[in-house]
């Protein structure tokens, strides 16, 4: 039998509440596709670094390696700065794993309510690839004359060729064999490349030159360009003209939240840090919910959501369409989105999912 080998980090929070209905439901897709899932699960986040000081030692960086994938639940801490955990955890993990691309599928399910009125499950359904490695998160930086009238900040913004080219390519293919068109619901394939080429020109000549190279090589994708802040216009005026959005990582972190309330919220929207020739790790994009932690009220979809991406990734495709659907007949049945006011616990949805698979 099949097996895959996969790191479990249920993180702080609410995380471990989601991540065991994730398990839960990919259990039984494991089962019922007739494939097994090795899991080890690894003690990170806030708790453990108030414990032992430590964020992710090189000993687990190497372990983590040694996986399949990994299965994130949610990191973060109210008593510790920010800073230390989303760089010495999670952008630990996705720098040094090289996981360079975000992919932030957005889709409304049936049933969900979008703050957007008028707008449904077929209008609501694109993609956001965003660069996952370089530009401000690069972390280049640094100030001066601190304190005084004359000090100076600097973060700068910055890619390589190399970066942009792999980044476009994984774009290009994910719209060739995923975009409206391969999926029978629209005429075209089509990546829309996201930037600010109008202010940020040294920038998007980069970008747009490079988009225009490799799309040379993808007849069949179909290329647009749109400025940013036309962008998040448009994701609430016309979010049908979207197929697969590609942009840089910090646009791309600022969209892609936009696109999530759109989709009805944190409790819904997935994501994958992909490395395509690594190790890739999934997560709900929703954090840690401190409110809700241990209450068995906060919403399990987006974890179950990032478990389908996994076992796509990994090939199990089926099984990855299959919770998919099992998750669009369960949205129906919830009240809302929203932590607490679904009319089910969080273990009661993972229950809906599973017997709906
Ligand atoms: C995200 C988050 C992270 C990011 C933070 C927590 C570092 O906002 O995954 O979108 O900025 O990438
Ligand atoms: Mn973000």
């Amino acid at each position: 039998m099949k097996t895959y080998k996969i790191a479990v980090i249920p993180g702080d929070g609410t995380g471990p509440e989601v991540i065991g209905e994730g398990c839960k439901v990919l259990a039984a897709a494991a089962q019922k596709f007739g494939f097994k899932l090795e899991k080890v699960t690894y003690d990170l986040g806030g708790a453990r670094y108030l414990r032992t000081g430590e964020t992710v030692s090189d000993q687990t960086l190497e372990e983590l390696r040694g996986f399949q994938a990994i299965y994130l639940g949610a990191i973060g801490h109210t008593d510790i700065k920010p800073g230390i955990l989303e760089k010495g955890v999670l952008l630990k993990l996705r720098f040094e794993l090289d996981q360079y691309i975000n992919l932030r599928p957005v889709k409304l399910y049936p049933g969900v309510e979008s703050p957007i009125k008028n707008k449904g499950s077929q209008e609501i359904d694109y993609c956001v690839i965003r660069e996952n490695s370089g530009g401000l998160y690069t972390g280049i930086g640094g100030s001066s004359r601190k304190g005084t009238k004359d000090e100076v900040a600097v973060q700068q913004m910055m890619y390589t060729y190399d970066q942009v080219a792999r980044c476009l390519r994984y774009a290009f293919d994910y719209a060739r064999h995923n975009g409206k068109k391969a999926r029978g619901i629209g005429p075209n394939n089509t990546l829309a490349l996201v930037g600010k080429s109008n202010v940020l020109t040294f920038m998007y000549e980069l970008w747009n030159r490079v988009f225009d190279e490799i799309g040379t090589e993808y007849p069949d994708v179909k290329r647009e360009y749109y400025h940013v802040d036309a962008t998040c216009l448009y994701m609430v005026s016309c979010p049908e003209m979207f197929d697969v959005i590609v942009t840089e990582n910090m646009f791309g972190d600022i969209i892609t939240d936009l696109a999530a309330i759109t989709q009805g919220g944190l409790g819904v929207a997935a994501g994958g840090n992909i490395n395509p020739f690594g190790v890739s790790m999934f997560e709900p994009i929703g954090g840690t919910a401190p409110m809700w932690t241990g209450k068995n009220a906060i919403n399990p979809i987006a974890a179950i959501g990032a478990g389908a991406m996994m076992l796509t990734a990994l090939g199990e495709t089926k099984a990855g369409a299959a919770i998919e659907a099992a998750i669009a007949a369960t949205t129906p049945k919830m009240k809302t989105q929203l932590a607490n006011q679904m009319g089910y616990t969080t273990t009661q949805i993972g229950d809906l999912v599973v017997s709906a698979l």
